[in-house]
This record gives structure tokens, sequence and C-alpha cells, in this order.
């Protein structure tokens, strides 16, 4: 199959690309600058330039869509300084934040939509990346593809309107499916410690000059999956998932004060972490609804793909991944 990829230079569509090279099938990957086309070309995609919040973008999307086989949407917007970078300033930060939450949204929306019209009628897959995210503290409980969403939660709300939308689309002859991950870590395009998996943006914000941050105990405990494993799962999907099914990607359990242990391994500072006050972190992070994701547990089960697709993840765990880095960085 020759697949149509957004998001083809970010950290889980460069993945996904190398999946379905190492698959036996074809990537068509959209990216924006000259710099993200000459990442899809080395994960072995064909390169296609467009930016989804132009027309010409959209109908980019659309083309890419009815003259490829089937359809992965993995784009995120954050509005970064520069990749790596960290805004120091709090309120600017989220500022920014909110604003790349919104454009994301409308993005999205738009770019679903193009390619859903595109797809109509055709039989395609269209494999949707969504997140765990929009579930929220799941508490003491281990959510599940059945689990309720919540009707309002700060990264979920519009992600359930899309992922709802992509199910509903099965109606119009197109054989949709929406993963759901939980937290991604693995090998980043741009060499990022651990991926820079979304969490951690947080915990990279919690470092002093020589060891790496938790709230209080940092006993929270969330799941996690290497990027290599779901980019599989987005393989398997595509080859094997019934219209308008729902699955959720994680492979291992961690804890806060493990995720803060994994980044020290892996930003060199040779594994070393300290607890912080919840004081510090508000001079740091600020207050509100970002700060308390980091005292969430984002429990997840995996079993449906496991038995209905047949995933089994392989890659290194979080820790042995980062103490792979941590080699890396140090070898002459
Ligand atoms: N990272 C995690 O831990 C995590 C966890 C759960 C789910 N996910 C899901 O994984 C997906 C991808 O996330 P990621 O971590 O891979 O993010 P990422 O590394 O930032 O990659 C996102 C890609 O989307 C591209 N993009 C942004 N705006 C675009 C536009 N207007 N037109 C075309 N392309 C655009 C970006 O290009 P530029 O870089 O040039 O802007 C980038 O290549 C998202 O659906 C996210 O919710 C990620």
């Amino acid at each position: 199959m020759e697949l149509f990829v957004t998001g083809a230079a970010g950290f889980l569509g460069n993945a996904i690309v190398r999946s379905l090279r190492s698959h036996g099938h074809e990537a068509v990957g959209l990216g924006i600058t000259d710099q993200d086309l000459r990442k899809v070309e080395r994960a072995g995609g064909r390169p296609v330039q467009g930016d989804l919040r132009t027309k010409e973008g959209l109908e980019t999307a659309a083309r890419g869509a009815r003259e490829a086989d089937g359809v992965i949407h993995a784009i995120k917007i954050s509005h970064r300084a520069a990749p790596g970078v960290v805004e120091t300033d709090v309120a600017k930060r989220q500022v920014l934040n909110l604003k790349a939450l919104e454009d994301w949204e409308s993005v999205d929306r738009n770019s679903v939509s193009a390619m859903l019209d595109a797809l109509a009628g055709s039989g395609k897959p269209f494999v949707y990346s969504s997140s765990c995210a929009i579930f929220g503290n799941t508490g003491t409980a281990v959510f599940n593809e059945d689990s309720q969403v919540p009707a309002e939660s700060v990264y979920g709300t519009w992600r359930a309107k899309h992922d709802r939308m992509l199910r509903e689309a099965s109606s119009r002859g197109i054989r949709t499916v929406v993963l759901r991950s939980a937290m991604i870590y693995g090998p980043h395009p741009d060499g990022m410690p651990l991926g820079r998996p979304d969490p951690a943006n947080m915990h990279q914000q919690l470092m002093d000059k020589d060891a790496v941050g938790y709230l209080g105990k940092g006993d929270e405990i969330s799941t996690c999956v290497h990027v290599d494993d779901y980019a599989d799962l987005f393989v398997l999907a595509l080859e094997k998932a019934q219209p308008g099914s729902v699955f959720i990607a994680g492979s291992e359990d961690y804890s806060r004060k493990t995720l803060a242990l994994a980044l020290s391994h892996a930003y060199g500072y040779r594994g070393k972490t300290r607890s912080w006050t919840l004081e510090e972190a508000h001079a740091v992070l600020g207050k509100g609804k970002i700060l308390d994701f980091l005292f969430e547990n984002h429990r997840t089960t995996s079993d449906k793909a496991k038995r209905v697709l047949g995933w089994e993840p392989t890659r290194p765990s979080l820790l042995e991944f980062a103490l792979q880095e941590a080699k890396r960085a140090t070898r002459p």
C-alpha cells in the first residue's frame, strides 16, 4: 500500500514512515519546511510540501488522500521558539501553550474534514493519531477503549470530538480507525533526549544544574510506549482494523520519579533526581491545569490491541532506552 502521512517529519510521524517502509509499504509524507522534507526522505518516505494552515495545504492533503491507498494523520502544533528550547517566562509559556492547543484544534478539524471528504465512498483506511490525554486523571483505575471520556478536560474536549468525527465517518465508506496513545518515548528525528515525550516537557523545566525534578514523592503512575512499537500498531491497524474501531497503545507503567530518572540519564545527569515542593514548581511552571497534570495518574491498558490486532511491543523500556541514550552520548 502507499499511504499519505501527515506530521511525517515529527516524532511519531517519522517513526510511522520508517515502520511502513520496513513492512513493505510506501509512504508519501507531508512536511512544511525544507528541513521537514529532508527528515521524511531520511526515514524512507517521498516528501510532499504543504502547510495545513493554508488553503493550498488542505488541497495538497485532499489530493494526497485521493491518490494514496490510505491516510495516517499525526500532526501536532506546538508554539516553541526552536526544537529543544524552553521558554523561561512562565506567563509567556502558558499563553503559547494555550494558543498552540487552539490552533491545533482548528487545523486538525479542517485537515481531517478535507481528507475525509476526499476518501468518502472509497473504502480506504484513515488512521487517526489521538491521545490518552483525553481521559485526564485516571485515578486508581486503568482505562480502556470503553472508558468514559470526561465531558470537559484541558487536553481532551476537542480531541474527543475529533475522535467521534472519525468514528462516525466509517458510515461514509471510509475504514476509519482511532489510535489513542499513552506518553511516547524513543528516538527523535531531531535527536531530542527521550524524544521529548509530553509530560517530560514539564519535568524538563524542573531541572537544577545537575538533577531532574519530580513533584513530592513522584509516585503517580502513567503508561508509556516506545515510538517504534507504537508506529508498528499503525501498520497493523491499516492492515487489520475494522471500520470505526478504537485502540489504545501503551506498553509499560512508570512513575513520575522513574520518568525524572530516565530524563536524568538521557540528559547526562547520571541518574541524579530531586523532589521539588509545590511552591518551587509554581515558580517555574505557574499554577493551574498544566501543573495538575504532574499530580495525576494516566493509566491505560492495550489488551485490545494485543488481542484483536496481534500487537506485540518489543522495544526497550523507558529506563533501558534512557540508559542506552546516555551510553551513546558518552561514547567517544
Ligand atoms: N509525544 C507524545 O508523547 C504523544 C503522546 C500521545 C499522543 N501523541 C500524538 O502523536 C501525534 C504527533 O505528535 P508528536 O509528538 O509526533 O509531535 P511533533 O513531533 O511535534 O510532530 C508533529 C508534526 O506535525 C507537523 N505539523 C504541525 N503543524 C502542521 C501544519 N500546519 N501542517 C503540516 N504539518 C504540521 C509538525 O511540523 P513542524 O515541526 O514543522 O511544525 C511536526 O512535524 C499527535 O496526534 C499527538 O497527540 C503524542
